[in-house]
């Protein structure tokens, strides 16, 4: 009987160890936004491909809408551990203390996405996503979103028409001086809470790209939608660094190759996902969208150019300078 016993055991025991041999890696990736968005559909994408090229060796769980963590609490939770993978956007790692990123919310920094991608895909991109190695975090690869623009429930054709606003923005000292820049009062808040804040009137109005104004059914609760793209909104990909450099060699170059075809789908789809979006908020009736002539989108451009300036030091002049020159430079007195 004890011999019985002891056998069942160990046929237990022997097949637990080879379900557990064959159970595959989990990659929790969390994101804030909505599933039908460029992040959204991009991360769905990698999580495809990471599975087909590792022939199911990793399984990417991907957890939409803040589903799982929100702003500030998922870069917590990456470092801790508690997900392996994000893509938060560009404007979030300030308060991680790398508050080079917030060069990207630069009023007009870039004038179209080959601009941006000179600096994303470039040797400046690489020195970027390094700059996280220190906090516990890979950075993996930047995903576009868009340009984004301000709505708010009262007509905005000039600046002065923000003065004296509520404007919820991203975790990004730049931002604020950005909305401080045209008279407006800066409220940061996380990405899962703006629309009740916008319902509800404890913020005036905001800035998206308008995939996630769209998803996020922001245009329900602002009345007015103007064309301003006066800022970049894009994303990095990151990953927990213990986690990834503990991967198998042969698996983690997989995910690579996955990450990189992800992120040339995410490119490709950000500006038709955010030209849908807006077909959508047209189509609602329930925002009147305004297209700025030049020079009421220069005089926007004009107002804020002081955040060049006053910026420079927080993201580091020589940084400022490089991106410039990738660019082309900025002139204010030029769209
Ligand atoms: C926001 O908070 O507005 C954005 O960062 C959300 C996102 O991830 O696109």
């Amino acid at each position: 009987m004890k011999i019985r016993t002891l056998f069942v055991g160990l046929v237990a025991a022997t097949f637990s160890a080879i379900a557990m041999a064959q159970a595959p890696i989990v990659i929790k990736f969390s994101h804030v936004v909505a599933a039908d968005t460029p992040k959204g559909n991009a991360s769905v994408f990698f999580a495809k491909r990471a599975g087909e090229l590792t022939k199911g060796k990793v399984k990417v769980e991907v957890y939409a809408n803040s589903a799982l963590y929100k702003d500030k609490e998922e870069m917590e939770a990456l470092q801790l551990g508690a997900v392996q993978m994000l893509a938060p956007s560009l404007a979030k790692f300030g308060p991680l203390g790398v508050k080079e990123f917030e060069v990207f919310d630069f009023p007009y920094i870039f004038d179209n996405t080959a601009e941006l991608h000179r600096v994303t895909q470039g040797p400046i991109g690489a020195s970027l996503l390094a700059k996280l190695e220190p906090r516990g975090i890979k950075g993996l690869a930047f995903w576009d979103n868009g340009f984004k623009s301000f709505s708010a429930n009262t007509p905005i054709r000039t600046p002065a028409d923000l003065k004296g606003k509520k404007l919820r923005i991203q975790s990004s000292k730049v931002l604020e001086e950005e909305i401080r820049a045209v008279g407006g009062l800066p409220q940061v808040m996380a990405f899962s809470e703006v629309y009740q804040a916008l319902q509800t009137g404890v913020v005036d109005g905001t800035e998206n790209p308008i995939s996630n104004l769209y998803t996020q059914k922001m245009h329900e609760v602002q009345k007015y939608l103007t064309l301003t793209e006066h800022g970049y909104l894009g994303y990095a990909v990151v990953v927990n660094k213990k986690f990834w450099e503990g991967l198998p060699a042969d698996i983690r170059g997989q995910l690579e190759q996955a990450m990189k075809e992800a992120t040339a789908y995410a490119n490709k789809i950000a500006q038709e996902e955010n030209d849908l979006a807006l077909e959508g908020v047209k189509k609602s009736g329930k925002t009147t969208v305004y297209v700025p002539t030049s020079a009421e989108k220069l005089a926007f451009k004009k107002a804020m150019a002081v955040v060049h300036v006053k910026m420079a030091d927080r993201v580091g002049k020589d940084l400022l300078q490089s991106i410039y020159k990738e660019t082309g430079g900025f002139d204010p007195s030029k769209l």
